[in-house]
């Protein structure tokens, strides 16, 4: 999977070298490219922004900055990711569908975000774009949520977790989330005992009280 971000932060990406996404490159699995887009502005101040049409506070990202910055990345085998808080819910669904795409190219907005007919540009083109937000809150622009994609989905991709049992016990899990309490040695720690159907090796016995674990969680969660 080839996964281009468009930044005017290029170094919020470094951590795309470390662990896991690190090694998953080093494989060949997955290749990122980081574009500056101050790198396509024009002119010498390097504006990327200005204000908005019909008033009100903060800065809105130039249309034709955006569109020089996109045009040579996107073919139709791309999915364009517009990061905003206005988007549709990141999930793990989508997750596993976007883990399937040959090319993603995160556009991380700051300010108010990137004017609205950049996504109107290349919907009518008919590439595939997706408005994403993470979550119900307002973060400083698209970079970090970008990188808490890019996560969710490479890890998805065959080959690039170490253990596959792991995807595939999460696949097994209803919500595809693993929710129960784990532990690990020793079994006892600071006078805390590991229940003790965890060592009983009755894996039937212990997938019933897993479920019923994650399931309690989940209510307490909700
Ligand atoms: N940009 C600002 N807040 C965001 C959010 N919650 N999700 C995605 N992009 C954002």
């Amino acid at each position: 999977m080839k996964i281009d971000a468009v930044t005017i932060f290029p170094d919020y990406f470094s951590p795309l070298q470390l662990s896991l996404l690190g090694k998953a490159q080093e494989q060949g699995l997955v290749e990122f490219g980081i574009h500056d887009l101050r790198s396509f502005s024009t002119d010498n101040h390097n504006t990327v922004d200005d204000t908005p049409y019909g008033g009100g506070a903060g800065m809105v990202m130039l249309p034709e900055v955006w569109g020089k910055a996109l045009d040579p990345l996107m073919t139709h085998e791309t999915d364009l990711i517009i990061l905003t808080p206005a988007g549709k819910r990141f999930d793990q669904p989508m997750a596993a569908s976007l883990s399937t795409s040959q090319h993603l190219v995160f556009a991380c907005g700051r300010y108010e975000g990137i004017d609205d007919r950049v996504r109107q540009h290349y919907e009518g083109k008919n590439y595939r774009v997706h408005e994403v937000s993470i979550g119900d809150y307002v973060l400083g622009g698209g970079e970090v949520a970008s990188l808490v994609m890019i996560e969710a989905i490479t890890r998805l991709i065959p080959g690039v977790l170490g253990n596959p049992e792991s995807l595939a016990e999460e696949s097994h899990n209803e919500e595809g989330y693993l929710e129960y309490p784990n532990f690990t040695k020793p079994s006892v720690w600071r006078d805390l005992e590991v229940p003790a159907i965890l060592l009983s090796g009755n894996h039937g016995e212990i997938a019933k009280w897993r479920a019923a674990q994650a399931a309690e969680r989940a209510k307490k969660n909700l």
